[in-house]
């Protein structure tokens, strides 16, 4: 295939001034604020916007005086149009069980989800915490919240009963949405088990609706409505509440450098439209398209991605429930076959599984399909890439590797394939920014590194999709992404621009973990350590894996009187699953005697994380203010014995 541009590795790279993507680019930059008001139009609004933007930093109000409705812009828009009938869901469980449901069909769902909602006193502005497996009704729930101005809360259905009850309580949530089970790798995860002892401790919960999915036996409490009787006798149409363009449509809690993840607030009206742009610039939808984003719907890409900005489009989704390699390692393949799905959208860690299993695997599926690949989540090593582009893309369909966050709502850097073709792709580079954004790599003091050089990703423009803040916590959305580089977003990410302008993301330079794509925070992973009786003091670092990307890594000071024991140790991954939930299950566990601090008494992660990936640590005496040396470099010699002699887990 010619793209003009599909070559990848060390040709020579010629970028076309005239693309449709540096022109857009260049309107954007020039005046941005005419070229988001364009932007907005592809929805449709109840109300059109007064002002396009009041920016009070580090606040931003897009479409001000706007008003409108998530729902409508999903479904309303297209029952009256000629995709009424067309199918907006392909769901595939992972028991092979199997639906499809049309626009229509999703709409008088989402109706009277809605009026079942308000049965339960839902109004707009109050918050609904949905804990579900992949299945449709969870875009049922989330647009149902949407149609009536609720926020909805989603949590991950692999994270904990704990988890889930402390951000039930953050929110303050009134009714919780759940199923009695979903799949997992041939099990089945007890969603209603893991909200009820949740709901011990969360007093402003005074409803749980529950969906029969799995069939499994549970006890129903006087709180709990079954889904199915919770629409019954309710009509059929639910007026949708037209709301303020910055009203909040969701909180997604994501963790950050604290303790307790942080609830990302996103907007309305900014929001869909920066998804609805992003979304016609990096997939370039058609009507035919099938589009099969692996994501689950628990974390931001399928917020974005899965729900709303494929239904704002009008295309057909797969969304599937399970695990890649259940019941084979085939799944995907066997699913964009079945389906003749013609663009995927999934992350480096699932890449890298199926890499792993070998190229006779896929080679055995039609998947020619597909016309476009994607990749979020974690950087994709060169390798992966071309293994995707050649593999499973033949050498005809471009690699779009998107770079963004739970924070930026959609779509960073990524090329633009929806923009007449690719430029040309270099693996490994999530390429340029999308039109409208503003980057740039600068050193701890904000000032731009040369060409090549390694530093800190900022965002130096308000963009639509940002969040609002974070939920009842201004002050620390200013400090944690404002604060850093006066007037200027910090996500985290270590960069470098190369010298034709392409960015390289570089993993993150804070205290954040990728772990097969999902992201952990390591002082939340402490903290659920040392609750634990036993545990004094606790460190967490990340240590690079070859399939996930990074796997977590544990030192632990015990408390006098405690001893280690492999019996410790299961006790210790039980009780992080418990606490924090499967996903967060270290991969290594040390005992150690004592942490290398700084004289403030702040562990030396950087150090800690060179221990963990085997690195050389070099100066140490210019590692960290005020560091005693001497003890570090004691404590440091300890963990390296401690590391060479005694893995555990
Ligand atoms: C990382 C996921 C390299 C990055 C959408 C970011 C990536 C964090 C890429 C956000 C990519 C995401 N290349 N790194 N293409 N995409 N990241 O909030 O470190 O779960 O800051 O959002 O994932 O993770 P989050």
């Amino acid at each position: 295939m010619d793209l003009g541009s599909t070559q990848y590795g060390e040709k020579q790279v010629i970028l076309d001034p005239t693309m449709a993507v540096r022109i857009l680019a260049k309107k954007a930059m020039e005046d941005p604020l005419a070229f988001w008001s364009e932007q907005a139009k592809g929805l449709e609004w109840s109300k059109q916007w007064d002002r396009v933007l009041d920016w009070d930093p580090p606040f931003a109000k897009w479409f001000c005086g706007g008003l409108l409705n998530a729902s409508v812009n999903c479904l309303d828009r297209h029952v009256s149009s000629e995709t009424k009938n067309k199918v907006a869901l392909i769901w595939e469980g992972e028991n092979g069980d199997s639906r499809t449901i049309s626009y229509l069909q999703l709409y008088r769902q989402v109706n009277r989800f809605a009026n079942a909602l308000k049965r339960l006193g839902v109004k707009k502005g109050d918050r609904v915490t949905i804990y579900m497996p992949m299945v449709p009704e969870l875009h049922v729930a989330m647009l149902s919240c949407a149609r009536i101005g609720a926020i909805h809360s989603v949590v991950f259905s692999g994270f904990s009963s704990s988890a889930l009850a402390d951000r039930i309580n953050d929110a303050n949530s009134r009714v919780i949405v759940t199923a009695d089970g979903g799949y997992r790798k041939g099990k089945i995860v007890e969603l209603k088990g893991l909200t009820d002892e949740a709901v011990r401790s969360t007093p402003s919960v005074e409803h749980v609706v529950v969906l029969r999915r799995a069939g499994n036996n549970i006890k129903m409490g006087p709180k709990d409505i079954w889904w199915h009787e919770a629409t019954e006798n309710v009509q059929n149409g639910c007026e949708p509440v037209p709301v303020e363009s910055t009203h909040p449509l969701f909180i997604l809690y994501t963790s950050g450098t604290t303790g307790k993840p942080k609830g990302v607030v996103h907007g309305t009206g900014g929001y869909l439209t920066f998804l609805h742009s992003t979304a016609k610039w990096v997939f370039g939808f058609k009507r035919d398209d099938i589009f099969f984003c692996t994501a689950d719907v628990g974390w931001v890409t399928g917020h974005s991605y899965v729900v709303y900005a494929p239904l704002i489009h009008g295309v057909t989704e797969i969304i599937y429930e399970g695990a890649p390699d259940y019941p084979k390692p085939d799944r995907y393949w066997a699913i964009v076959q079945k389906h003749g799905a013609t663009i995927l959208y999934t992350t480096p860690t699932a890449l890298r599984m199926y890499m792993k299993w070998g190229d006779s695997i896929p080679n055995s599926f039609d998947l020619s399909s597909l016309r476009l690949l994607g990749t979020v989540g974690e950087p994709i090593n060169p390798e992966v890439w071309k293994w995707y582009f050649t593999t499973i893309g033949k050498g005809n369909c471009p690699v779009v590797d998107t770079w963004w966050q739970t924070e930026t709502g959609g779509i960073m850097l990524s090329a633009c394939a929806g923009l007449g073709g690719c430029i040309p792709m270099k693996p490994g580079s999530a390429t340029f920014p999308v039109p409208g954004i503003d980057v740039a790599v600068v050193d701890e003091d904000g000032k731009e590194v040369t060409a090549g050089t390694k530093g800190l990703l900022v965002v130096r423009k308000p963009w639509p999709g940002m969040l609002l803040t974070l939920w009842n916590d201004d002050d620390k959305y200013s400090k944690t992404y404002w604060t850093k580089f006066e007037g200027q977003y910090y996500p985290g990410d270590y960069a470098l621009i190369d010298s034709e302008g392409y960015i390289w993301l570089l993993g993150r330079a804070d205290d954040v973990l990728k772990v097969a794509g999902h992201r952990l925070g390591t002082m939340e992973l402490e903290s659920a350590f040392v609750s634990y009786p036993a545990i004094a003091e606790a460190a967490v670092t990340g240590k690079p894996d070859p399939t996930k990307g990074e796997s977590i890594i544990a030192f632990l000071v015990l408390k006098s009187g405690f001893a280690q024991s492999d019996q410790l140790n299961q006790e210790l991954v039980d009780h992080i699953k418990r606490s924090v939930g499967p996903i967060a299950t270290p991969q290594e566990i040390y005992f150690v005697n004592r942490l290398p601090k700084t004289r403030s008494g702040k562990i030396m992660r950087r150090l800690l994380r060179s221990i963990a990936s085997g690195q050389p640590i070099g100066d140490i005496s210019t590692l960290e203010d005020g560091a005693a040396v001497d003890e570090v470099k004691q404590a440091y010699d300890e963990l390296k014995k401690t590391i060479g002699r005694d893995q555990t887990t």
